[in-house]
Formats: structure tokens, C-alpha cells, sequence
């Protein structure tokens, strides 16, 4: 239909007749001529229409907006030349145009960015912009680049199902129910988890999968709940070997996709070094601010607040300087106080030092004014600078004065222009569940943990670390994995200690216990969060913006009106009752 894309046209087709195809973008309609703004997939051109050739002005004057054109024409030099057009030097002028279909009034137009709610109900006009072309486009070019990648280093490309029983990464599953075995469900797969360590004990060696995840919890803009991961398994290795295949694969599709120079190597950091710095297991190292302790110089001040957790062995206080901070209104202040709020703090304490150097805190007058002032020069606080101090539980203390690191980061300019990978290592193997009482994995029950017997990880449960480790951009984890278990005893020991007993382990990871005695090699891997690292990519903050056909927060698709109810002539041949909603 065509014999050029209208985003191609430049002076090289100067004098050469053209047909193009595309959608209408934009119209001037003049009493002499008009002109049209034809797009397709790769730009704009401008088509041109006068009013001497009647047929051609007479159509080109019936159309509307994203009407559906086909137009041959000649390329000639365009006399005002558009800069911000690639193909502003030319134009070209209408020979011939046909309407292959029309456009209702659109809801809104292709270089509008109305709320995300309309967007995402017209998905298919959203997409056209040229912003979202780009940006998918990105995404395609990752996992191009990926695969390519992989595909050269021998890593094989096998399938894992999608109707399967349940893997656990700590969220809740999607199920479906077996019509061929009333009161049966298969679940959709967290991730590849366990088929591809089970790949691994076949015998595969290397794997990766582009593979598809479902996930039943709460979103956010770097969660959806069905997303795509880059899965990859490796047999005979520990973590080195994983850790520098995948760093270099990164880089190099950093290198290749956007141009961008990673460091080498990623720095390294342990999970505690993590929280105790930044206050977090995925740190944003562009901002330059720490977290620094200071219950040394709490401990016998008269706030009974902060020298009670100075002194308890599971507590911390620890202070964050904003730099250029003292400026914030009262109102500011109130808002770091909601946010340190909601992220578990129970108050927050906060000194302003003037330009001269004067301070003023509520807190000042539990300290003598030496003291206060030392606790200060520990911080590094400088005229101009405010402070936050936080006590309580060593978690949420971290927590939520890393919360506040990321928030004062942006609001106060603090965020570099860069790129800062690092690996985050020597993760805790479990957490402590006050609630249920029990462990709880922190990566899967699958990840190994970095003792040498079941009697150590059993008597060393609350500090044991596991040979998990998460690669982590600009703070986002972008991927995680670990060294599996391999033998049967220590997963069986595991699955006890994270309160899974023996009859629950064989119902549920029966398969996995017993292909596990049949000489399963050491093993190990990683799956990457595709959709995380386009949007970093494409440089926008929510991976709804590369991913086609995304679900809103609500966890439900504009566009299709999913999910939705169904007939009660399908429930029944499913074998399921719906119950009524219990609060
Ligand atoms: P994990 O659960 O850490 O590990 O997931 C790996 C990566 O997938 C991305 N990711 C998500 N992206 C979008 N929406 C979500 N809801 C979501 N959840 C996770 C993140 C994350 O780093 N089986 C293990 C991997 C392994 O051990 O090899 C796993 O799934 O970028
Ligand atoms: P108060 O004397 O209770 O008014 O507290 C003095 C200051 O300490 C206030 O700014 C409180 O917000 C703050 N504060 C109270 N509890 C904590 C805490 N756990 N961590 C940090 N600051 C706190």
C-alpha cells in the first residue's frame, strides 16, 4: 500500500513520487491550500494540498483528526523548514489521497497527555503517540538486545508452563480452576522458579526465559500484577560465576540499547551496610546523603525517647542532614513528619541550623548546648542544613529514615544525573513474623544459605545469611536471585524451620524434594524485572509506561473492562460457587 514510511521522507527523495500511509495528526486548512500532518510508526511528514488540484483539496478538506490516509504525492523542498520535524526540510505535495477510514471525535488528541485513567481506556490512541511509540520501542530493543546476548553465550530459550501448581515468592497466587478435576486449581506461576532448577537437575546447564509472572498484590508504579521477567538458571556455579556473567550482560545492553557506560565492576554492598547507610535493601546511590548512628551521642541526653533506644539492643537512632533544608516551612515539615509516619516512625525529631550557624530544635533542650552542638558536627550539618532524627525499632528506624533520604533526595535537587548499579549480598536468610510466629524466607525456600549444616542454620536461624543477592539501579531492584539448595535434607530442614511441616512440604514441594535425591547439581541464578528495566530505560518512573497493556492500580484493565463478572453456565462447568464478599 505504501512504498515509504512518512517519518523516512528527507531531500535524498527530493523530485520522487511517494505513497505514504498514516493518520491524520494535524490540519491547517487555508482558502488556497492545506496542509496536512501525516504520521505513521516512525515520524510526521507534511503533506501539502492546493486548492488548483480540486479533487485532491476537495478530500483533503473533508478530513478530521486520525483519519486513516493513503497519499501519493512528490517530495519538494519545504519552504519554511521545521526544525523540530526530522523531516522538516521537505514536504510533500498531494498528487492523489484516499480516506481507508475515518475517525470518530477523539476523546482526546495525540499530543495531548490527558489523566492515566482516559489513557489507558483508549490504549490504542495512547499508544500512538509518539512519546509511548518511543518508549515501547525501548522495551523492544532491551529484550532484542538481551536475547541476541544470550543467545551467543549458548544460554538455551525453554519454556516453563503457565497452568501449574503453585511457587511461592511471597505473594499470593492466581488460580484456575480445573474443569476436568471439580475442586482442582492450577496456579499461575509467581515465576519459572522451580521448573527451572528442575531444568537444571535435567540436565540443561544454562537456561533464560522471557517468561511471564503473575502475582495477586498490591501495586504500585513498579508493580504490576502480571509482569515479565528475564529468568536465567546455571548449573555448577556459585555466586561469582552468575553475578559477572549477568553483570556483563547488562552492561553491554546498557551500552547497546541507550548508550550508556556502566561501571565496572558494580560495586558491592552487604544487606546490613545497605540498611545501616541508606535505610534500604536497594539503595539510590545518586543521592549523596547517608544515614549516620548516633546513639553514642543520645544515650544520656534527658530524651527519654532516644536514650531508651540508644541502650536497647534492638533499637537505633540515627540522623539525616538536608542539606540546604533549614529553608523548609512549617508545612514542609509537617509533610517529612507524615512520611516518616507512614513509614512506620512514631515521631520525628529535626534541628535547623540558620545561616549563622544558630539552631533551633525542640529536641535542643534535652542536650547541653556542647553536646548538641557535637551531636551536630557529627552529623556534618552546616549553616543552612536541617536534621531528622529518628529512634525506635532497628527496621523502622531504617525504614523510615530512608523514606525520608529518597524524599528530601528529590525535592531538594539532591538526585545526580548518573547511573549507579551495585550488587547488594549477604542477605538474612529469614525474618522473624511477629504476627504468625514464625519465619518467613526473605528471598524463596529455595535460595541456600551460607552455612555448611543443617545443625549450624538451625541453631543460627535469626542471624543466618543466604546466598541471595539482588542487582539494584539508581533504587530499583531490577534483579534478584541466589545459589539454590541442591540437597534434599537441607530443603526439607528449611521448609521446617519456615514453619512448612513434612506433610505440608510433600503436598506442596513433593516433586521438587524428590527430583532433588536424584543428583541434582549445584545450582544457581537470577531473574531480572524487564518492565523495571525499560522504564529505566525510557526514563519514566512507572513500568505501566512500557508495558502495552497495563493494569491500573486497581488491578483492573480500562480498556477490556477486566475482569469481569462471568455466566453462572460457566461457573458451573467449572465447578465453582462465588460466595459474597466477607469484609
Ligand atoms: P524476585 O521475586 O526478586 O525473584 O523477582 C525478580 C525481579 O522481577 C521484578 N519484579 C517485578 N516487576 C514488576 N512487577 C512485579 N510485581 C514484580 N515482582 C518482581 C523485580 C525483581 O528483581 N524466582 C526469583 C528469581 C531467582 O531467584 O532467580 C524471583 O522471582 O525486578
Ligand atoms: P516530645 O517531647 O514528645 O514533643 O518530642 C520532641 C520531639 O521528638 C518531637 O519533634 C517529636 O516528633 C520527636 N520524637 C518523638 N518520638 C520520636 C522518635 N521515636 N523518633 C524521633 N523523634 C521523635
Amino acid at each position: 500500500m505504501r512504498t515509504h514510511y512518512c517519518g523516512l521522507i528527507d531531500e535524498s527523495l527530493i523530485g520522487q513520487t511517494v505513497t505514504l500511509c498514516g493518520w491524520v495528526d494535524t490540519l491547517r486548512l487555508q482558502s488556497h491550500v492545506a496542509f496536512i500532518d501525516l504520521r505513521d510508526h516512525e515520524g510526521i511528514v507534511q503533506l501539502v494540498a492546493e486548492r488548483d488540484d480540486a479533487e485532491t483539496f476537495k478530500v483533503a478538506s473533508e478530513l478530521g483528526y486520525e483519519y486513516v490516509l493513503q497519499a501519493e504525492g512528490v517530495v519538494r523542498e519545504r519552504q519554511s523548514v521545521n526544525d523540530k520535524l526530522a523531516t522538516g526540510k521537505v514536504e510533500v505535495l498531494l498528487k492523489r489521497v484516499g480516506i481507508l477510514n475515518r475517525s470518530a471525535p477523539l476523546p482526546f488528541h495525540a499530543h495531548e497527555n490527558p489523566g492515566e485513567d482516559v489513557r489507558l481506556k483508549y490504549r490504542y490512541l495512547d499508544l500512538r503517540r509518539p512519546e509511548m511509540q518511543k518508549m515501547q520501542r525501548t522495551r523492544i530493543k532491551l529484550v532484542q538486545a538481551l536475547r541476541h546476548w544470550l543467545d551467543a553465550k549458548g544460554f538455551q530459550d525453554l519454556e516453563t508452563p503457565i497452568l501449574t501448581k503453585a511457587t511461592p515468592e511471597g505473594a499470593r497466587d492466581f488460580l484456575v480452576p480445573a474443569r476436568l478435576h471439580p475442586g482442582e486449581f492450577y496456579a499461575l506461576p509467581q515465576s519459572p522458579q522451580l521448573f527451572k532448577q528442575i531444568l537444571m537437575m535435567a540436565g540443561f546447564d544454562r537456561y533464560y526465559q522471557i517468561a511471564r509472572c503473575f502475582r495477586d498484590e498490591a501495586l504500585r508504579a513498579d508493580r504490576q500484577l502480571e509482569f515479565t521477567q528475564l529468568d536465567m538458571e546455571f548449573a555448577f556455579v556459585r555466586e561469582r560465576d552468575v553475578q559477572d556473567t549477568v553483570e556483563a550482560m547488562i552492561r553491554d545492553v546498557f551500552k547497546q540499547v541507550i548508550d550508556v557506560d556502566l561501571a565496572a565492576p558494580f560495586p558491592r554492598m552487604t544487606w546490613a551496610e545497605a540498611m545501616r547507610r541508606y535505610g534500604s535493601d536497594k539503595p539510590d546511590l545518586r543521592i549523596d546523603l547517608e544515614l549516620v548512628d548516633v546513639a553514642g551521642q543520645v544515650k544520656d541526653s534527658g530524651f527519654k525517647v532516644f536514650t531508651d533506644w540508644a541502650t536497647d539492643p534492638e533499637g537505633r537512632v540515627a540522623a539525616l542532614r538536608v542539606p540546604g533544608g533549614a529553608a523548609m516551612s512549617r508545612k514542609q515539615l509537617d509533610d517529612y513528619a507524615a512520611h516518616a509516619a507512614k513509614f512506620g516512625a512514631k515521631g520525628l525529631a529535626h534541628a535547623r541550623l540558620g545561616d549563622n550557624g544558630e539552631i533551633a530544635s525542640p529536641i535542643a533542650k534535652f542536650f547541653d548546648e556542647a553536646g548538641f552542638a557535637a551531636l551536630l558536627r557529627q552529623v556534618g550539618a552546616q549553616p543552612g542544613d536541617m536534621v531528622f532524627f529518628g529512634a525506635g525499632q532497628y527496621a523502622a528506624v531504617s525504614d523510615f529514615m530512608g523514606a525520608l533520604r529518597l524524599k528530601a533526595g528529590k525535592e531538594f535537587g539532591l538526585v545526580a544525573e548518573d547511573w549507579r548499579p551495585l550488587w547488594v549480598t549477604d542477605f538474612p536468610m529469614f525474618e522473624w513474623d511477629e504476627e504468625a510466629q514464625r519465619y518467613v524466607a526473605l528471598h524463596h525456600p529455595f535460595t541456600a544459605p551460607a552455612v555448611d549444616s543443617i545443625d549450624d542454620l538451625r541453631a543460627n536461624a535469626r542471624t543466618a545469611v543466604s546466598r541471595g543477592y539482588d542487582m539494584v539501579l539508581n533504587g530499583n531492584e531490577i534483579g534478584g536471585g541466589s545459589i539454590r539448595i541442591h540437597r534434599s535434607e537441607m530443603q526439607s530442614a528449611v521448609f521446617e524451620l519456615l514453619g512448612i511441616g513434612a506433610e505440608e512440604a510433600e503436598l506442596k514441594f513433593g516433586f521438587l524434594l524428590e527430583a532433588l535425591k536424584y543428583g541434582a547439581p549445584p545450582h544457581g541464578g537470577i531473574a531480572f524485572g524487564i518492565d523495571r528495566i525499560a522504564a529505566l530505560m525510557a526514563g519514566t518512573e512507572s513500568i505501566r509506561d512500557v508495558i502495552p497493556f497495563p493494569k491500573t492500580t486497581t488491578a483492573q484493565c480500562l480498556m477490556t473492562g477486566a475482569p469481569s463478572p462471568i455466566p453462572d453456565s460457566q461457573l458451573v462447568e467449572l465447578h465453582v460457587q462465588v460466595r459474597p464478599r466477607t469484609e
